[in-house]
Parts: C-alpha cells; sequence; structure tokens
C-alpha cells in the first residue's frame, strides 16, 4: 500500500467517501503528513451526467483555469466536454492531450496578439472579443478568426465579479457588429459570463435575452450567428444541486423562448467551479498549535498552524472569496469547543485561513480536512517559503468506472448510466468519444501516475 503516492489514481472495488478515502490513506501511510487531495473522480463524472441531462441543449466547455489538473482535463475530454481556454498555455495542454482545436474557444476578450497567432497556427478558430481595439487586432493577426462578442451582464449577485473587465454593452455591442461587417470580419455568435458564484438564475435569463437582442441584429446586418455562449458561474459546492436545477430550469426556459432549436444553433458554456468544487477535499495536518491566554478573563483560545495555507490551496481565501470550514474525524469531533484560529504554514502574518471559529481542542499530528476545495484553489498555488500544498490523489471505484466507460464509449450518442449512485438517462448525448483518449483508466494513465487497487 506504500503506492498510493502523489497523483495516483486509486481505483477501489467499493464506492468510498471523501472522507472514508482519506481515513484509509491516513492508516495507509502513519508517518507520512504532507497535504494532500482526495480527487473524487465519480463526483466528476456525475456532474458531467447531471449537466447533460440539466440542460441537454448546452454543450459544456470546461473553464480550464478553474483547475487545470492534467488528468480532470483527460477525464472531461473523454467524456465528451469541449474547453474554455484563456491563453496559450491552456490551448496547448488540452491539446497535447489529443483534444482537437475544434473542442476549444479562447475565451478571453483581451488577448496578447502572439497567442492569437498561436490560436491561428493550431486552429483554434473561435475566440471572444468586446472592444473595437481587440477587433483590429485580431483583424491584422488572423482574419480568419470566427468571433464571439461578449456582452456585459449584471453580476451584482455574483460572488466574483467580471463586468467591470470585460463586457459590450448593448448598445456598443451594435456598434461593434457593424465594425465588423465593415472591415469584413466574421462574428458567429454571443457570450456572456454572470459572474463566478452567481446566486440568481434571473442573470442568466436577462443575459440570454440580452444575446437574442443583439444576434437577431446581427442577422439583419447578413452575419451568419449561430453560436451562443452562456459561460460560467454555475454553482459546484455540496449541497448547491436544488440551486444548479434552478438555474438549469430556468436556462431552459429562456432557451426555448428565445433560440428556439431550429437544427442550426449551437450553444454551449463554461462551467469551471461547477465540475471541480466539490470533487477535491483536502487534508491537512496540524504542525504546530499554540495556547493564548487571555489575562482578563483567564479563557484560552487556541491556534493550530498546518501545512498549508493562503499561498498554496487556500489561495481561494485571498483570491475566490471562499471561507473555508474545516472538518474533523470523529475521535476529535467532541463536544467542549474553545475560540480557534487556523493558519498556514510560511512565516507570513497573513497566512490565515480562519480567524475564529468554535471547534474542540486539537493536538498535533491530528488531521483536519476541507470540503468542497477543487476550484480555484491548485491552478494559483505557490510554494512560497519552500512549501508544498497539497497534490492530488485520485479515487474511483471499479463498478462505477466501468459503467462510465461502458455509457460513453460503447453508445456515444445514447447512453444510460446506472450505478448504486447514480441513474440517469438521455438520448442527447451528442458526443464523439476519440479512440486515442480511450481508455485512460486504468490502463493508459500518465507516465507518473501509478494506479493502486485497493479494497
Ligand atoms: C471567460 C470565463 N469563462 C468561464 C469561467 C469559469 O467560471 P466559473 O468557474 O464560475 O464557472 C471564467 C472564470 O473566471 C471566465 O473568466
Amino acid at each position: 500500500m506504500h503506492l498510493i503516492k502523489d497523483n495516483s489514481i486509486v481505483v477501489t472495488k467499493t464506492q468510498f467517501t471523501a472522507e472514508e478515502f482519506i481515513q484509509k490513506k491516513i492508516e495507509l501511510l502513519k508517518d507520512e503528513v504532507e497535504p494532500f487531495f482526495a480527487v473524487d473522480l465519480e463526483d466528476v463524472c456525475n456532474k458531467h451526467i447531471r449537466w447533460l441531462t440539466s440542460m441537454p441543449r448546452v454543450t459544456p466547455h470546461y473553464a480550464v483555469k478553474c483547475n487545470d489538473d492534467t488528468n480532470i482535463i483527460k477525464l472531461l475530454a473523454y467524456l465528451g466536454a469541449g474547453f474554455d481556454c484563456a491563453s496559450k498555455g491552456e490551448m496547448k495542454k488540452v491539446m497535447d492531450l489529443g483534444v482537437s482545436a475544434d473542442r476549444i474557444i479562447y475565451a478571453n476578450p483581451c488577448k496578447q496578439s502572439s497567442y492569437i497567432r498561436y490560436a491561428q497556427e493550431v486552429g483554434v478558430e473561435v475566440m471572444t472579443f468586446d472592444n473595437e481595439q481587440e477587433l483590429m487586432k485580431i483583424k491584422q493577426v488572423y482574419p480568419n478568426a470566427k468571433l464571439v462578442l461578449r456582452i456585459v451582464t449584471d453580476d451584482s449577485n455574483a460572488v466574483c465579479r467580471f463586468s467591470m473587465k470585460f463586457g459590450a454593452d448593448l448598445k456598443t455591442a451594435f456598434k461593434l457588429v457593424e465594425k465588423a461587417q465593415e472591415i469584413n470580419m466574421e462574428v458567429i455568435g454571443v457570450s456572456f459570463h454572470c459572474g463566478s458564484g452567481q446566486m440568481t438564475s434571473k442573470a442568466f435569463v436577462d443575459a440570454i435575452q440580452n444575446a437574442r437582442t443583439l444576434m437577431s441584429y446581427g442577422i439583419k446586418l447578413g452575419f451568419d450567428m449561430n453560436l451562443l455562449d452562456i459561460g460560467g458561474g454555475y454553482p459546484g459546492n455540496l449541497g448547491t444541486e436544488d440551486y444548479f436545477a434552478e438555474i438549469a430550469a430556468a436556462v431552459n426556459k429562456a432557451l426555448d423562448e428565445h433560440f428556439p432549436d431550429d437544427g442550426n444553433i449551437r450553444i454551449i458554456a463554461e462551467p469551471g467551479r461547477y465540475y471541480v468544487a466539490s470533487s477535491y477535499t483536502l487534508a491537512t495536518n496540524v504542525i504546530a498549535s499554540r495556547e493564548m491566554v487571555d489575562a482578563e478573563t483567564g479563557n484560552s483560545k487556541y491556534m493550530y498552524y498546518i501545512n498549508d495555507g493562503v499561498y498554496g490551496s487556500f489561495n481561494c481565501v485571498l483570491y475566490d472569496h471562499y471561507v473555508p470550514t474545516p472538518s474533523l474525524f470523529a475521535k476529535n469531533d467532541s463536544n467542549e469547543k474553545h475560540t480557534t484560529s487556523i493558519w498556514g504554514p510560511t512565516c507570513d502574518g497573513l497566512d490565515c485561513i480562519n480567524q475564529s471559529i468554535e471547534l474542540p481542542k486539537l493536538a498535533i499530528g491530528d488531521w483536519i480536512y476541507w470540503k468542497n476545495m477543487g476550484a480555484y484553489t491548485i491552478s494559483a498555488a505557490v510554494q512560497f517559503n519552500g512549501l508544498p500544498y497539497g497534490k492530488p490523489i485520485y479515487f474511483m471505484s471499479k463498478q462505477f468506472w466501468d459503467t462510465v466507460k461502458a455509457a460513453f464509449q460503447t453508445v456515444p450518442r445514447k447512453y444510460q448510466v446506472e450505478t448504486s449512485a447514480t441513474r440517469v438517462n438521455s438520448s442527447d448525448c451528442s458526443y464523439e468519444i476519440e479512440d486515442d483518449m480511450l481508455p485512460w483508466i486504468p490502463e493508459d494513465f500518465a507516465e507518473d501516475t501509478t494506479v493502486v487497487t485497493i479494497q
């Protein structure tokens, strides 16, 4: 069992929860305390299945920036997703894994010229823009690019807002399509992003309506505009399933109203956190602690230092407005709670994960785990102070994978998945599976990925 090391794919004989899996790994590797992620690949598959069945008209293009883990990209590529890339580096990474250029949208409205040239070289034709300067730049570098005009949204109810930086208002967007016509550039569609962690389905509905208005204008001018990109912003944490269903229902209704299926319209989205947030659970170890006694009251407060922090996996605290919640194993979960703060391992005072929380007393060497740690975590982590951050270990049960593999491999246009955890039907899975990506687990894993089987 010493084989369960970083980047392993663990094929389990029965289904495990992340907590059970972490416990198992800790039992097996008593002496090792480095932080690690338990990555539930079943959860990623289930998310994809839920997407396809909830919004069957919308092809997801996974936003690589959210978590650029090679094995996640491979799995989603295998399942038939497309990709939203923000840079040359992301396009290269995805294409090096065998994804064809027509499954990629270069969805960064403000791009470096050399990256636009790179997109042209590798055949990524579809890219977004939202201003005249960008339009002229693309005209100069890649005159045959297929353009998608990003419009502004009301993202005032989103956790991370983008509209102060990206998106044309409708008046400007009309002028931009006119300009594109004048300079003979092809505009094929409209995109928007309602903000990451969007809290209302209305934002999506309003944006779809605005996209319709713009698209109708472009079509009147003579453009063959048939691509609608409804962006990212869909929730992905555990417990957000009902809210996702509410958004999906509102989106479907708005699409049917404004973009009825005429056989010509193509609808895509750019979900990031939806796919990965809940599938990553981070396990961290308490490496130091301090008891601080209040001189006046005599009450104690406790400070715990763990081995991953805001420069590592918890950068989401700084960049993604995330408030992580610690979870403890049963042995620690006593009723007597104390005011506690949790700190990262660097020498910086900013490296605080939780300023004040009521927790039972912990000992050095105890493990704390953190759910919903897959989105905007490892993609922006650095090893400040020379300290490593959590490394992924993937797990999936053999039975589940066999079912998913059979569903997506043998009948790519119709599928049915039935496991103890999931039962889903759809008759509208229009994805082609590329033979050279089959099967990536366990036979065709990355060279540095060990596959082990545990009971
Ligand atoms: C252009 C674009 N698309 C998609 C996403 C993914 O958003 P989310 O993770 O909220 O789905 C982002 C996030 O920054 C983005 O900038």
